[in-house]
């Protein structure tokens, strides 16, 4: 077995990197915030298959989180990822401190990015700032490690759109691979934020994708209206669930869908006690 790197300086991380290409290797890379499941597993699997050195970002980055408990809450454990990691044949894992990530300007001024109205949607509305903050740091990522391919999961929908959108204007020539979601058997996407939910609310959080997979069985009968109203009623019966939004989104642009003859998708943000869960289906 490959004995896995474990890189915590820029420096270090630069160096390595260059002797991969000047071997000509392609290199893969997931980014992560750490808090590894299945899901991202996956896409670390993936990665190993399609690419001779895989490289996996354990940060939590401060830049996205608009909510400052939520930063202050968000799970870690270095050593159990990097256990993980190594089961599944990670070659080096970047974990930096913030300090070597960012400088104390760049913390307290927000950074911008031009989205042509990707981020006015969904998450966006609701977590103002929050995709400035990927960007931010998916871009210094993307510089560091000159990745040949890079891997996100389809659950977080409008991120890899915006991904995709600041691979193509900043010319970086990254291959964006889009990766399905893993759920759990009860239906349930795996998110790091489902290690905060107690046995009783993840039983009730599997009633998000319940009600996701029933409403595709209305398309095309009900149109996108109807269908996102329904949903909206359902979760809301869900005791312990409160709906923050759901949206049926063109796949390209994430604006509103006005019928089934667009490719579609459903995306979903709903609290289940103080955490909040997100989820897409494919609709038409
Ligand atoms: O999806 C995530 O975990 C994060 O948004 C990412 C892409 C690692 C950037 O911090």
């Amino acid at each position: 077995m490959v004995i896995m790197q474990l890189v915590t300086s820029v420096d270090e991380l630069r160096e390595i990197l260059q002797s991969l290409r000047d071997k000509q290797l392609t290199v893969g890379f997931v980014p992560t915030m750490g808090a590894l499941h299945e899901g991202h597993l996956t896409l670390v699997q993936r990665s190993v298959r399609e690419n001779d050195f895989s490289v996996v970002s354990v940060f939590v980055n401060p830049t996205q989180f608009n909510n400052k408990s939520d930063l202050e809450k968000y799970p870690r454990n270095l050593t159990r990822d990097a256990e993980l990691l190594q089961k599944v044949g990670c070659s080096l894992v970047f974990a930096p401190e913030v300090a070597a990530m960012y400088t104390p300007d760049e913390l307290s001024n927000p950074f911008e990015f031009d989205f042509a109205g990707l981020d006015q949607v969904m998450e966006g509305r609701f977590r103002p700032g929050h995709f400035n903050g990927v960007v931010q740091v998916v871009s210094k990522l993307f510089n560091l490690v000159q990745p040949t391919r890079a891997y996100f999961g389809e659950k977080d929908f409008q991120q890899l759109a915006i991904i995709r959108r600041m691979n193509s204007v900043l010319k970086m020539g990254v291959e964006i691979v889009a990766c399905p979601i893993v759920r759990e058997p009860s239906g349930l996407a795996m998110s790091s934020r489902n290690e905060r939910l107690t046995s009783q609310q993840r039983e009730i959080a599997s009633g998000i994708s319940k009600v996701l997979f029933e409403c595709r069985t209305f398309v095309p009968g009900k149109s996108p209206f109807e269908v996102k109203s329904w949903v909206e009623s359902r979760i809301n019966s869900i005791e312990g669930l409160r709906l923050e939004y759901f949206e049926i989104a063109n796949i390209t642009t994430l604006q509103t869908a006005e019928s089934w003859d667009e490719p579609t998708v459903g995306c979903i943000a709903v609290f289940c006690g103080d955490v909040r869960l997100i989820d897409v289906i494919q609709c038409s």
